[in-house]
């Protein structure tokens, strides 16, 4: 892998695989995010919380840099990634920096004319350059483990909107990314199908997938996160592992938040 940009002078977390460092984001007038530190430990499993309009869509892709910046610093293994030549290409390490960073959306976003298989091999043989053969084998590994087999020459039009969700993880995981963020990944579906993805999402944390998780699942986030993240506003204003947020908290604003979830 190669990001080009030189890491900058600071002292970098020996342990922090991606970072997001005093993160500033506006649209205009409206200043989104203010100024938000976020680390993401190899191996680790963060959960985003916080009501709707918070920041946490805008956060969360900042990390990928779907979204620039306004202000801030994203760094991959110690690296920064260069904002300000996010126009020319590759030589940013942006497109470096997607491809090691998955994102799976709240609505799927599957290409609607591609099979499920098809979905799944795309990335690594456009993005890639993987081989079909190698790339078929893979996704087929995926799609079993996804529990979606039988579905491999369907169209998404044709699945449950739990079947999309799975085959747009293993569509990410189908890049080998390093981490792995999840944007409200259950929030449309039909509360009955909300179980099978959430095991799926399960079985990537016991792999040890590293990943930044926002949900309005609180108990499924007190169960798998290390760490806790309440954004209100555009601020963390509060963190910390589950124990302490989710199940226990001091902060009052989280306190008010969490006593709307039943967990
Ligand atoms: N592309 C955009 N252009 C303008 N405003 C945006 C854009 N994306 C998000 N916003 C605004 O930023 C705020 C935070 O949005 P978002 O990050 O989606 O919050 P959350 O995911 O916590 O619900 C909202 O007020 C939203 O309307
Ligand atoms: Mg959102």
């Amino acid at each position: 892998m190669t990001i080009e940009r030189e890491p900058d002078g600071n002292a970098m977390n020996a342990e922090a695989l991606l970072e997001a460092r005093g993160i500033r984001k506006s649209f205009g007038a409206l200043k989104v995010l203010k100024g938000v530190d976020l680390t993401l430990a190899r191996g680790e499993v963060v959960a985003l919380i916080g009501p709707s309009g918070s920041g946490k869509s805008t956060l969360i892709r900042c990390l990928n840099m779907m979204e620039i910046p306004t202000a801030g610093t994203i760094h991959f293994h110690g690296k920064t990634i260069g904002r300000e030549f996010r126009d020319a290409g590759d030589c940013t390490g942006i497109g470096t920096l997607r491809r090691h960073v998955g994102m799976v959306f709240q609505h799927f976003n599957l290409f609607p004319h591609k099979t499920v298989l098809e979905n799944v091999t795309e990335g690594p043989i456009v993005v890639c350059g993987t081989p079909r053969a190698e790339a078929v084998a893979h996704a087929l590994d995926l799609l079993s483990q996804v529990g979606l087999s039988q579905k491999r020459d369907a169209y998404p039009n044709h699945l449950s909107g739990g079947q999309k969700q799975r085959v747009a993880i293993a569509r990410a995981m189908a890049m080998r990314p390093e981490v792995l963020l999840l944007d409200e990944v259950t929030s449309a579906l039909d509360p009955e199908l909300v179980g099978e993805v959430l095991a799926v999402i399960r079985r990537l944390v016991d792999d040890g997938i590293t990943m930044a998780i926002v949900t309005h699942e609180m108990a499924f986030a007190a169960d798998v996160a290390d760490r806790v993240l309440f954004l209100d506003e555009g601020t963390i204003v509060a963190e910390g592992p589950p124990d302490e947020t989710i199940r226990n908290p001091s902060n009052e604003r989280l306190k008010a938040f969490v006593s709307r979830f039943n967990h």
